[in-house]
């Protein structure tokens, strides 16, 4: 009897302690009716995600949900997302990882009402897809930076302390979702700018992570500025790991992700965390609007097995840095979905 009752509180129990759980401490349990849908019926993955159409032989890496120490996460519900943000607009700004979160959002509410009527369009850096049944926007702006990047007679500026490119593109909308990372520490051939500016200072370098902070800091104080908490929720994806040095996961022998077929076990990693991570949180946690993070990076570096690795854009090198979908960027939009409310 006393098993019985507490098989029966054990749900309540748990979502008691929702309030005080952290949806991010947790591990990856295998569950055989996931993935949650059918990425071949969704229309709007590219190529260097679709690692299923892409021949990606595996798929046990598609049955692994996320399951926090102190609490269960709600189920991504489309149906209701469209519901909720019926009428609204949703913009996300960032890196590939951004894309990849995007896309994740577009496939989950696409399949929850599958041959919805939509209109998806680019222009430039921008895409934007119309759920038109539900007058739903979801705009991506391919920004890496966030800060502004502007070609000029001199090469290309990095400005620091800029972001007036990219205020018209992101007023108005009732969820933004930043992100930017990646691209910060990309030196020589891979470096997209000639020159940093930092008001009337032009400088042909400086430290990574002052420069990431400075730019963080000037994006912050524009949402500080611009945003309406009352109106619009914001977040920001934490920095999402690559997998090319097996060292940082106990397999000094592998030197990718190549050939991982299953999460590990967690709940810690066995490498650190990446310090930009403490960077991004102080930067937020320095805000007037709050801001929500996305703290996915522990259990992001755990999934060695959810990337493209030679199923994505090519088949020459190793992808290790973005993830298929569908895959973990559902499980980011769950948070998402679940810290909404
Ligand atoms: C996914 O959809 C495709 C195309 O409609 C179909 O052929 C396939 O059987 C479906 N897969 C599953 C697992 O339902
Ligand atoms: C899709 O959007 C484009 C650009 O806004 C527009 O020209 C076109 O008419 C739209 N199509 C539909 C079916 O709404």
């Amino acid at each position: 009897m006393f098993f019985i009752v507490s098989l029966l509180f054990l749900p309540h129990l748990l979502r008691a302690n929702a309030e005080n759980c952290d949806f991010f401490q947790g591990s990856w349990v295998f569950d055989e009716p996931y993935p949650t849908y059918n990425s071949s019926i969704c229309p709007f993955i590219e190529k260097e995600f679709n690692c299923l159409r892409n021949g990606r032989p595996d798929h046990l890496y598609l049955k692994y949900r996320w399951q926090p120490q102190g609490c269960d996460l709600a189920k991504f519900d489309g149906r209701a997302f469209l519901q909720k943000f019926r009428g609204k607009s949703i913009l996300f700004a960032g890196d590939s990882l951004t894309r990849d979160q995007y896309m994740s959002l577009a496939c989950l509410l696409y399949t929850s009402v599958p041959g919805t009527n939509y209109n998806m369009t680019r222009e430039g850096l921008i895409s934007t897809l119309k759920f038109l049944d539900y007058g739903l926007t979801l705009i991506l702006d391919r920004n890496a930076f966030l800060v502004d990047l502007v070609p000029e007679k001199i090469g290309v500026v990095l400005k620091l302390d800029s972001v007036a490119g990219s205020e018209k593109l992101w007023s108005g909308h009732d969820l933004l979702a930043f992100n930017t990372w990646h691209w910060w520490g990309y030196k020589g051939a891979q470096q997209p700018w000639k020159y940093i500016q930092i008001g009337t200072r032009l400088l042909k370098d400086m430290d990574r992570m002052v420069a990431f902070e400075t730019a963080l800091e000037t994006w912050a104080k524009w949402v500080d500025t611009n945003v309406d908490p009352a109106k619009t929720t914001v977040f920001f994806l934490g920095v999402s790991p690559s997998h090319y040095k097996g060292s940082d996961w106990n397999q000094p022998q592998v030197k990718n992700c190549a050939g991982q077929t299953r999460p590990l076990p967690g709940p810690t990693y066995p490498g650190v965390l990446p310090p930009a991570l403490a960077v991004q949180k102080k930067v937020l946690s320095e805000m007037r609007v709050p801001v929500k993070l996305l703290d996915i990076t522990t259990l992001s570096q755990l999934r060695v097995d959810a990337h493209p690795s030679f199923y994505g854009a090519a088949t020459a090198a190793a992808d290790c840095t973005h993830w298929c979908i569908a895959g973990l960027p559902d499980t980011w939009n769950q948070l998402l979905y679940n810290l909404l409310y």
